[in-house]
């Protein structure tokens, strides 16, 4: 039921929700909840993960033992559990939710996003929402795989069943890539490799994460929010830069960077078919959270055609930008905390029957990537980067660093949508990282693919 009322932090009667997941994204819906006065628990597997440092308590397990996973959970007793990763006991979610403990949005849906059939399925099938064309194999059926990717046709994606980040998948142009294809997947897959997903290759104009919520209204009904759609640029599957602002022909159905094609029409056509394709697929998934809903976006004539890709019942991180795009407390986190608690999120209906988010400012992030394994971890670089107007700096303060590992971000914000995407390019490149052994350098030579200033060298 909505709420209207908390009990004060560190009571018998408090809020209490529980983060399974504590990195960068839970940190921040932990600083949100804290600002209301709820009680927050941080779950991770190592120490001093980002969240583990501002929640009330914090415990480090490994989350897909059974017995560690409801162990915390019973001492604790939250009101609110949050899957925020992946490597979670399901098994013990779904008996939790069956004993009344509240699974954000649902037990089933996190079952379901988690792995690309479920969540395929769901989208192609259950929410009957366009995909690119697919098919699944066996990785212990090489012919089978390779009678997959003749039947979508060349170039085809070759996926691990379940992963992340790009993890285990792979670009297929001809049959000869298939092996090497299905050696990374079972290699690199940070799920199960047991199957793979073959898909068509989407030569999409540009992608984007619509980050619906659904929540209660002031009649205790669920509803959907919309904020604007927030497009973004992934390198080797992984988010490197996203953007969201007022304008969506900015960044409709192309990149902001291709101003020559902004038309109108076409992306008022493109934001409508982003905000029905989302409801679809979130009607679908049930429940209260915010949803990070990957879709592709390609301009056909006069027309823009939008495919479901994947989705994450939970804040996304190509939703960093609405740190600065948003106003205060409605960022994606804020949003999130207030959808699962159960507090309004005030919105207006636009004249397509939607209710809309209205962005604040036209805003882009940056990812900091490590360039350099290791510990002894120190960042520089903080007033070329801080002094730049309009640019706010996260730095994640993770423990261990890896080469391309996510270390922090920069969110700009700027007159234009493309001016805030530079920036933010550029403050994240002047800063510099150092591990022991390894002397300061930023992350210019490890990735300048698909920049707009830094041009477009490949890796090293
Ligand atoms: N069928 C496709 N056609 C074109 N590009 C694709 C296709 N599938 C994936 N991509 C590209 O690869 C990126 C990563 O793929 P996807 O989102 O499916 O997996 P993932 O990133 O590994 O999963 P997660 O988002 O959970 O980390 C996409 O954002 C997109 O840029
Ligand atoms: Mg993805």
């Amino acid at each position: 039921m909505k709420r209207d009322e908390l009990g004060t932090t560190l009571t018998k009667e408090s809020l209490k929700i529980m983060l399974l997941g504590a990195g960068e994204l839970g940190q921040e819906q932990i600083i949100e909840a804290q600002r209301l006065g709820i009680e927050t628990i941080a779950v991770d597997r190592y120490e001093n993960a980002p969240g583990h440092r501002v929640a009330d308590r914090h415990y480090t397990i490994n989350m897909r033992d059974a017995k560690l996973l409801r162990g915390v959970v019973e001492k604790e007793k939250p009101d609110v559990i949050i899957p925020e990763i992946e490597a979670i006991n399901l098994d013990t979610l779904f008996e939790l939710e069956k004993e009344g403990y509240y699974v954000v949005p649902s037990a089933r849906a996190t079952h379901t996003a988690m792995q690309r059939k479920r969540i395929r399925e769901l989208i192609a099938k259950e929410a009957g929402v366009l995909t690119s064309k697919y098919v699944y194999a066996r990785t212990d059926d090489p012919d089978a795989v390779r009678d997959g990717c003749e039947k979508i046709g060349y170039p085809c994606v070759i996926k691990a069943i379940q992963s992340s980040s790009g993890l285990g998948s792979t670009d297929v142009h001809s049959p000869q890539d298939v092996e090497k294809a299905i050696e990374a997947a079972k290699k690199e897959a940070r799920g199960s490799a047991e199957e793979v997903i073959i898909e068509e290759f989407i030569p999409f104009d540009t992608e984007v994460t619509e980050l619906a919520v659904r929540h209660f209204d002031e009649d205790g009904k669920i509803v959907t929010t919309f904020p604007k759609p927030a497009g973004h640029v992934q390198i080797e599957g992984d988010y490197h830069s996203s953007w969201m602002g007022f304008n969506v022909a900015e960044y409709l159905p192309q990149t902001p960077e291709n101003t020559r094609d902004m038309n109108e029409e076409l992306a008022i056509k493109a934001e409508k078919r982003i905000y029905e394709t989302t409801k679809k697929i979130t009607d679908a998934l049930g429940g209260r959270t915010i949803f990070g809903c990957e879709l592709f976006v390609k301009a056909d004539g006069d027309d823009a055609i939008v495919y479901g890709n994947e989705v994450a019942c939970r804040p996304h991180d190509t939703g960093l930008v609405t740190f600065l795009s948003h106003q205060n407390t409605f960022s994606e986190f804020g949003l999130h905390i207030r959808a699962v608690c159960g507090f309004p999120i005030p919105g207006e209906i636009n004249e397509d029957g939607f209710r809309v988010l209205e962005p604040v400012a036209n805003a882009a992030s940056h990812v900091i990537l490590s360039p350099f394994d290791g510990h002894g971890i120190a960042y520089k670089g903080f007033w070329k980067a801080m002094g730049m107007d309009g640019v706010a700096l996260k730095i994640f303060g993770k423990p261990e660093a890896h080469v391309g590992r996510r270390m922090g971000v920069v969110i700009a914000s700027a007159e234009t949508v493309l001016e805030a995407k530079k920036k933010a390019e550029i403050a994240a490149h002047s800063i510099e990282i150092k591990t022991h052994g390894n002397n300061w350098k930023t992350q210019t030579e490890l990735e300048t693919r698909k920049h707009v200033v830094f041009g477009a060298k490949s890796r090293v």
